[in-house]
C-alpha cells in the first residue's frame, strides 16, 4: 500500500498532527523536552507492555523511549497509530494519569511515549514503518 509524506514543518514542541495512513489515524508528535524526560525517567520494570512495538526496530527490542520515538538525534518526535490496542477507540491526546494519551472509551492512559500505563489495553501503540526524509518530512509506510 501507499507511503505518504508528512510536511512537519510547522509543528513546533508541543504540537501534533493527525494524519490517516491506511484507514487509520497517524499521531506525530513534536514532543516537549519535559515529555521526553518524563518518559525517559519510567522505568521498564514499571511498563504494562515492556516491548518497543515499533515497526523501525527490533521485534523484540524494549520499549525505552528512545526505541518508541523516531531515534537518535529526533527523540523529540514520536509517530503512532492512533489506534487503542483495546477495541480501537481513537485515544485523546494530552490526557489521561500520565500526560500521554488517553482513550475515553474504557479508560486505558497511555504515557508520553505511547506506552500502556493504565486500564485494559493489552499493549503500547504501534509505531508504524516510517523515516525522516528531510528534516521537515517524514514519510509513512
Ligand atoms: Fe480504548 Fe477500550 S478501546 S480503552
Amino acid at each position: 500500500l501507499a507511503s505518504i509524506e508528512v510536511d512537519v514543518s510547522a509543528l513546533e514542541p508541543g504540537m501534533s498532527l493527525t494524519v490517516k495512513w491506511r484507514g487509520k489515524p497517524v499521531f506525530i508528535r513534536n514532543r516537549t523536552d519535559k515529555e521526553v524526560e518524563e518518559a525517559k525517567a519510567v522505568q521498564l520494570a514499571d511498563l504494562k507492555d515492556p516491548v518497543a512495538r515499533n515497526a523501525n526496530v527490533d521485534a523484540a527490542a524494549d520499549a525505552t523511549d528512545l526505541a518508541r520515538s523516531a531515534g537518535e538525534g529526533k527523540e523529540n518526535w514520536i509517530v503512532m497509530i492512533g489506534s487503542c490496542t483495546h477495541l480501537g477507540c481513537v485515544p485523546l491526546g494530552q490526557a489521561g494519569d500520565f500526560g500521554g494519551w488517553f482513550c475515553p472509551c474504557h479508560g486505558s492512559h497511555y504515557d508520553t511515549a505511547g506506552r500502556i500505563r493504565k486500564g485494559p489495553a493489552p499493549t503500547n501503540l504501534p509505531v508504524p514503518t516510517f523515516a525522516f526524509t528531510s528534516d521537515t518530512v517524514i514519510a509513512i509506510g
